[in-house]
């Protein structure tokens, strides 16, 4: 049998120690023994970013980054967004398992049934600002849930987690619709429960007079496909920051307004905003040269390129391509195409981008989707939060569980001034 153990030597004491390795990793705190004295704090590690440091144990999704490889629960990205559904893939993230027929049907049932928000909520909406961002109205509007489900703090108790669920999952679409539709003056649409997931989703959105809204069914499809596309991705910085504040034991609203705040930055989920913005600002195919130089001289990254884990094409970009063809079979082209496939084109042959293995990632193409549907440039990162609460919840649910589990609360290593006395106001130079 092989010793799955590490030896290390401190060259500071000679003293050798030996560090079992479970599943590729070592513990952190068994490098605390490892100590030049008695009274010494014992060896860290210093690892900002998270850059190589495994925060949990989870059985949620795989990422093979260096293959390309998404999978939900040991299914294939491409198979799920071949065959699934959003509500579906909700499921099979949050409960392990595809459900069966009967489990499907109570699973819709219980989502359908709980999209109304309390009427406050909305009054609330309407207190915000004409122009105020979506993504800001929808974390707001979801911390303030919390106020209205007391019951949400009972996080020990699985029947309050699996309500909070269908509440989360139901009410998201609702609060990001209504974010929008008041940031054009619109009254609310209700939700229609004859609709599915996303079928409803663009009722709340885009429904005018008329008395019934009727999705086109390739838009309703593509759209339930991108939300299978962003539904989880392990431990990225918004699913970090769910279980980073849910580890205090916080209710589940409060802990997903912060990850929303988190997927708000144009370094995550606002990055398919930066993109279009990124694209217009190109204007057309004769700046591309200019633009690549600039990348590549420090002045500006290029959006919707690179990716922490990936450092191959990102799966979802691949099948978010694909899926483009189709949408625009409906909605005509986005203009802005003829500029990304360039740009993408000349990238991929740049010394520059090869180097640092910077492919397209999810957010390179989904954008110029999202733009040819209607959808605002502002409400992309809100698309995302939708979809990821299903994977946030997952993983809040996941680190409950886990006996390891216990609040995060990082180390750090002091750099600052020794201690020193207060000095009175007037004696300071
Ligand atoms: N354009 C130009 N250069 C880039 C880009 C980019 N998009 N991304 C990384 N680089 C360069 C960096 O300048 C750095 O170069 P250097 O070694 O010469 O200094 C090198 O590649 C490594 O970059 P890091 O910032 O260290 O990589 P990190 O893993 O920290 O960043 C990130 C990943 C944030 C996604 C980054 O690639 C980026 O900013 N991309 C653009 C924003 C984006 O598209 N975000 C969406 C990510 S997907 C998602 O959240 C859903």
């Amino acid at each position: 049998m092989r010793d799955e153990s590490l030896t290390i030597t401190d060259n500071r004491t000679g003293k050798t120690y030996k560090v079992p390795i479970e599943n590729g990793a070592i513990r952190a705190i068994d490098l605390r023994q490892i100590k030049t004295e008695e009274d010494d704090f014992g060896l860290m590690t210093y690892d900002p970013g998270f850059l190589n440091t495994a925060s949990c144990q989870s059985r949620i999704t795989y990422i093979d980054g260096e293959r390309g490889i998404l999978n939900y629960r040991g299914y294939p990205i491409e198979q799920l967004a071949e065959s699934s559904t959003f509500v579906e893939t909700a499921y099979l993230i949050i409960h392990g398992e595809l459900p069966t027929r009967q489990q499907l049907e109570d699973w819709t049932y219980h989502i359908t049934h709980h999209t109304i928000i309390h009427r406050n909520i909305e009054k609330f909406i309407d207190g915000f600002h004409y122009d105020a961002h979506p993504m800001g109205v929808l974390l707001s509007t979801v911390a303030a849930l919390s106020t209205f489900y007391p019951d949400a703090h009972d996080i020990m108790n699985p029947e309050s987690r699996q309500l909070q669920t269908y509440r989360l999952l139901a009410k998201m679409p609702t609060l990001a619709a209504f974010a929008y539709r008041h940031s054009i003056g619109m009254p609310y649409a209700y939700p229609d429960n004859d609709l599915n997931y996303t079928g409803n989703f663009l009722n709340m959105l885009f429904k005018k007079t008329e008395l019934k809204y009727r999705p086109d069914p390739v838009l309703e499809r593509a759209l339930d496909v991108l939300f299978i596309l962003h539904a989880d991705h392990e431990q990225n910085c918004s699913t970090s920051a769910m279980r980073s504040v849910g580890s205090s034991q916080v209710d589940p609203y409060s802990a997903t307004a912060d990850a929303a705040a988190a997927l708000y930055g144009p370094l995550h989920g606002g990055a398919n905003e930066a993109v279009l913005r990124m694209l217009t600002e190109i204007g057309s195919k004769e700046h591309i040269p200019d633009f690549i130089r600039r990348v590549k001289a420090g002045e500006g990254r290029l959006m919707g390129f690179g990716h922490r884990v990936y450092k191959n094409y990102d799966p979802r970009a691949r099948i978010i391509k694909r899926m483009a063809d189709e949408v625009f079979k409906v909605t005509g082209k986005n203009p802005l195409l003829e500029i990304a496939l360039e740009l993408e084109k000349i990238a991929l042959e740049d010394e520059y981008f090869i180097k640092r293995k910077l492919y397209p990632n999810v957010d390179f193409y989904s954008g110029l989707i999202y733009q040819a549907m209607g959808f605002p440039i502002t409400i992309f990162p809100v698309l995302f939060a939708i979809a990821r609460t299903a994977g946030w919840v997952a993983q809040w649910i996941e680190m409950i569980g886990d006996a390891d589990q216990k609040i995060a609360r990082p180390r750090q290593i002091y750099l600052g001034a020794d201690a020193r006395d207060y000095v009175p106001i007037d004696q300071r130079a």
